[in-house]
Order: C-alpha cells, then sequence, then structure tokens
C-alpha cells in the first residue's frame, strides 16, 4: 500500500458516481491509505473543489474550481496531438515563461505547457510587465522545439495568435482581432498578448517558449490606472464570466491544429491565416521602434513576419519590432 496519489485520479472516481463514494472505497480502488485519501481530500478542497463529506457515506464532488488542471488534461490527452501531453502548474509563480525555459533545459519534451493561477513577474514584450492577479486570468508558456531557423520564430509567434483569435472566436462573439505583431485586440482595447522567446544556435531554434496572457475575467479595478482605459477582457466584453478551463483547452486544441499546420504547410499558410484575422494591414500606423517613431500605411507582412510599411515618399520600408498604434482606418 502507497501514499502516493494523483489529484486526477481521485477526481475521476468522484466524477464517475453521481452520489458519495466512501473513503474505504476510494482507498482500494486506488491503492492508497484512508488516510491518504483524507489528506488528498483536504488538498482538493483548498485548490478550489467544493466536496461534501459525511462520516457515514463518504464524498461527493459539488462543484470544480474553475480553472482546473486536471481537466485540461483529461481533454488534452484526447484532443491534441504535441501540445499539453505534460502540464505542469503553479498557483504562484515569477513567469511561466521563465519556468518553461528552465524545464526546457531540464529535458522536458515539446508541447509541455506550464500553467499559473498568478505571475509575481509577468513578462511583457519590450520589457514590460504583465499584469497577472491570481484567479482571473489565463498565463500559459509552452515548450517548443521546431525545426526551423531563428529569423522564422516570429512565424511562431503569429502561430499563437492565429491560435488565440481562433480559440476565442469559436468560443465567443467577441470581436477579436490581431494587431501587429502578436497583440490581441477588441477595438483598441488589448485583451491579450504574446510573448515568444528562443535558445538558438546560428542556425537553428533549441527551445521556443511561446508564452500566452489573455485576460479573461479581469475586472477594471483589477487593473493598474495606467492600463484601464487601455486593456479589456472577455469578461468586460460579455459581461459575464467565463471558465479559465474552457478557454484553456480551447487555446491549446487550436495551437495543436495550427503548429501541425505549420509543420506540414510551412509558413505562408500561417501568414495568410494571420493576415486574415489581423486588423492591421491597410491602416495608416505610427510604429515606435527604438528611438524612431514612423508613420505609415500598413501594407503587409514579409515572409518572415516583418511588416511592411508604405511611406509618405511611396517607398515601402520593413520594421521588424515595434510598438504600434493605428491612427485612421482605412474606411475613416
Ligand atoms: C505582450 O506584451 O503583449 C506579451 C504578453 C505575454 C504575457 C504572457 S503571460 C504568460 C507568459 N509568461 C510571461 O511572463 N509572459 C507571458
Amino acid at each position: 500500500m502507497t501514499n502516493r496519489i494523483k489529484n486526477e485520479d481521485i477526481i475521476e472516481l468522484l466524477k464517475s458516481r453521481a452520489g458519495f463514494v466512501s473513503g474505504a472505497e476510494i482507498a482500494d480502488t486506488l491503492g492508497v491509505t484512508r488516510a491518504a485519501v483524507w489528506k488528498k481530500i483536504k488538498l482538493l478542497i483548498k485548490n478550489g473543489y467544493v466536496i461534501g463529506s459525511s462520516p457515514a457515506k463518504g464524498y461527493k464532488l459539488l462543484k470544480s474550481p474553475e480553472l482546473s488542471i486536471g481537466e485540461i488534461r483529461k481533454f488534452l490527452s484526447v484532443h491534441s496531438t504535441t501540445i499539453g501531453k505534460e502540464i505542469i502548474f503553479f498557483e504562484t509563480v515569477g513567469s511561466t515563461n521563465t519556468a518553461a525555459m528552465e524545464f526546457a533545459a531540464k529535458g522536458y519534451p515539446e508541447g509541455t505547457v506550464v500553467i499559473a493561477d498568478a505571475q509575481t513577474g509577468g513578462k511583457g514584450r519590450l520589457g514590460r510587465t504583465w499584469v497577472s492577479p491570481p484567479g482571473r486570468n489565463l498565463y500559459m508558456s509552452i515548450i517548443m522545439k521546431p525545426e526551423i531557423p531563428p529569423r522564422d520564430a516570429t512565424v511562431l509567434t503569429f502561430m499563437s495568435a492565429v491560435a488565440c483569435t481562433s480559440a476565442i472566436k469559436k468560443l465567443t462573439s467577441v470581436p477579436v482581432s490581431i494587431k501587429w505583431p502578436n497583440d490581441l485586440i477588441v477595438g483598441n482595447k488589448k485583451l491579450g498578448g504574446i510573448l515568444t522567446e528562443i535558445r538558438a544556435d546560428m542556425d537553428r531554434i533549441i527551445t521556443a517558449i511561446i508564452g500566452i496572457g489573455i485576460n479573461i475575467n479581469l475586472e477594471t479595478e483589477d487593473m493598474p490606472d495606467d492600463i484601464k482605459t487601455l486593456a479589456t477582457s472577455i469578461k468586460l466584453e460579455t459581461g459575464e464570466s467565463h471558465s479559465r478551463t474552457i478557454f484553456a483547452v480551447e487555446i491549446l486544441k487550436e495551437i495543436d491544429k495550427w503548429y501541425d499546420t505549420l509543420i506540414k504547410l510551412g509558413k505562408k499558410t500561417i501568414i495568410e491565416e494571420w493576415l486574415q484575422l489581423s486588423s492591421t494591414i491597410g491602416q495608416t500606423v505610427k510604429v515606435t521602434t527604438g528611438d524612431a517613431v514612423i508613420t505609415g500605411i500598413a501594407e503587409g507582412i514579409d515572409s518572415e513576419g516583418m511588416l511592411i510599411l508604405k511611406l509618405p515618399d511611396a517607398s515601402l520600408k520593413k520594421i521588424s519590432a515595434g510598438d504600434l498604434t493605428i491612427l485612421r482606418t482605412a474606411s475613416s
């Protein structure tokens, strides 16, 4: 008899019954002691599961928390090829991207996902911080080991933006679009973002970490003052709370699908889909890149994800990174 018992095992067992399951039966089925069962039940309750208990009848699962790693694992084990076969969860972590890079260095396989309920050092693009309070949003990082050159790393970000946008469109009617290079926006407010970090040789990516932050149930009062007018969430857009479990599953399923597309069909297909979902192309935009501020019309993106701007003198300029503001839409 062992005391080792996984959360999922006990949850699965409780879910498989409409009524109570006795502690003795759980212990027998899982090959653990009754003390170990009780210890685990207490831990599950601490993690947001509502479990009824009766000395005479045993335990009954009444409610799962809205971020349930067990549920995410269960769905992805059936519906995914590569992504989320291994999921590591933290209640709180500095940054899921940093943690995922460390797990990759320890040999964790491609597709491993690190999820946290809260981040104390969430990282945004261009050295910014990513607001990451507990119980509200999705913070996930995925380990990738694609056989592509470092110059194509941007395509991984594009692929992830396509996957996140598709998932949100499948689950809601929120009019989300992609703002170059990787912002998920609704109108002119930011709903989410993607931070891809790589470890690479001159000619190949060793590890890419795709970090995804999506505001799900964030309220205006959760936001620091400087982003109150700039950010939004699925809850603010729809007027109701949503399950982070469902969003995590749908996003990871879409990443699994679009990553497969990238590997099989190449980056052209990803860029075509990105263009369909983007609200940047055709607009008059201002791009801040380093010390320079460049204004022009966003004409398109090249095969490496660089933005092609048409300048006022009609010449074309390619920009690899920067902060983009839409000044005027094509129709205004
Ligand atoms: C952006 O600036 O638009 C990118 C934001 C990316 C935030 C996510 S949250 C999960 C992962 N961990 C991090 O520290 N950052 C990314």
